[in-house]
């Protein structure tokens, strides 16, 4: 019997873990004990995913969110590791690039646990973003590295990984949109006329270098605004706190809504026009539901979207991001990018071995 340890926290990861963790449940020979550190922690930002996605409930809830980086860190730190004492598992799994993903990790191999990344040998090469040094954290201390694609393959190989260690399974972000696309459900809070089916943009913005600069937040909010098509804004509680702070007044076409579900989400990407966005995760999304994204950043870890011309990158510059937003079309050719679907198989069968 192979012993996971999945650590999540933040709401990317929940969307993750659920693919996966169902592959576990199925196996007679795989368990998996889930801990949550508590990093995101309102109902809309986790509880709706565990209960949506039928992911199970935590064995381990630590209840750690908010405070500076290396408060958050360090006390998911501690009190992994306290957790991983109590469990003795094989293996500790961690997705993605957050502060839980660093903290599960670096709690692990002090112990000597193999740590299995999954997205490994993503960069945006600005080290500027906390998220560039988690996953460089990250993928240095790990035993076994799922890669979602070739770029961050590479980016492993330059970096002089043993082949032995690297996996290329494709994405199980796209493993989920494949499952999980035919139960996509209309949020509530939509204008009629959006329900009716007028054309619209589906936005999020969340990252702190975005959130956190309020000439930056009020240029994304005039650029959006001046396109002529509706925007819909899921707010991410980050992003709330910060537009009240900066006192910054949100133009009408803009339509704020709370953060959705993962299914109200998906209905919001195959029903929009074109989306725009600063979070990893949707510019994927938008592609698996044949969208064309504007990229909110001036760099993406996304890069094949760019070559391929479903993305643009736009940074937080107000004319350009309206009239990329009004010029934006899908490209006319279909590529495969992030697999065949089984990635979360291929992972858990990895693991196995
Ligand atoms: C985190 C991740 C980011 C990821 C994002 C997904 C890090 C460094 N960042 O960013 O990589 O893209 O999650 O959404 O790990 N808050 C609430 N309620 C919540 C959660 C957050 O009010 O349920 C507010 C709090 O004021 C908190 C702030 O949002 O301090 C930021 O939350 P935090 O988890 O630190 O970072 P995110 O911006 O969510
Ligand atoms: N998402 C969601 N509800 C929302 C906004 C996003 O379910 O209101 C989903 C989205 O579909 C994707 C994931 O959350 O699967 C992306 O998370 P986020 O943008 O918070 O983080 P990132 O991917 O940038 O790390």
């Amino acid at each position: 019997m192979l012993k996971i340890l999945t650590v999540i926290g933040a709401r990317p990861q929940f969307i993750k873990a659920a693919t996966v963790s169902r592959v576990c449940a199925a196996k007679d020979d795989v368990s998996e004990i889930l801990v949550h550190t508590g990093q995101h922690y309102d109902a809309n930002m986790s509880d709706v995913f565990f209960d949506e996605l039928a992911i199970p409930r935590p064995h381990h809830h630590l209840g750690i969110g908010q405070g500076t980086h290396g408060q958050m860190t360090g006390r998911q730190l501690e009190a992994i590791e306290a957790v991983l004492l109590e469990e003795k598992p094989d293996c500790v799994l961690v997705y993605g690039d957050t502060n839980s993903t660093l903290a599960g990790a670096l709690a692990a191999v002090k112990l000597h646990i193999p740590v299995a990344h999954v997205e490994a040998g993503l960069r945006s090469f600005n080290r500027k973003m906390p998220e560039e040094i988690n996953r460089i954290m990250t993928d240095h201390v790990a035993d076994s590295l799922f890669a979602p694609t070739e770029t961050a393959m590479g980016n492993l190989q330059r970096e002089g990984f043993s082949d032995d260690k690297l996996h290329l399974v494709g994405d199980v972000m796209f493993d989920a949109s494949l499952f999980y696309r035919d139960r996509a459900r209309r949020p509530k809070d939509l204008p009629d006329a959006i329900k009716n089916g007028q054309d619209f943009i589906l936005a999020t913005v969340h990252r702190a270098e975005n959130t956190d600069n309020s000439t930056k937040l009020s240029q994304i909010l005039d650029g959006l605004s001046n396109t002529g098509m509706p925007v819909v804004l899921p707010l991410h509680p980050r992003t709330k706190g910060k537009l009240e702070a900066f006192g910054l007044s949100v133009p009408e076409t803009i339509h704020i809504i709370p953060p959705v579900s993962y299914l109200e989400m998906v209905w919001l990407e195959g029903n929009c026009s074109v989306v725009a966005t600063d979070s990893g995760g949707v510019q994927k999304e938008a592609y698996f539901f044949g969208k064309p994204c504007v990229t909110l950043r001036d760099e993406t870890e996304w890069v094949e979207l760019l070559e391929t011309g479903w993305n643009a990158l736009v940074g937080a510059d107000a004319k350009l991001i309206s009239e990329t937003l009004r010029n934006a079309t899908r490209p006319e050719t279909e590529t495969v990018l992030y697999g065949d679907g089984k990635s979360a198989e291929k992972i858990i069968d990895a693991l196995l071995k």
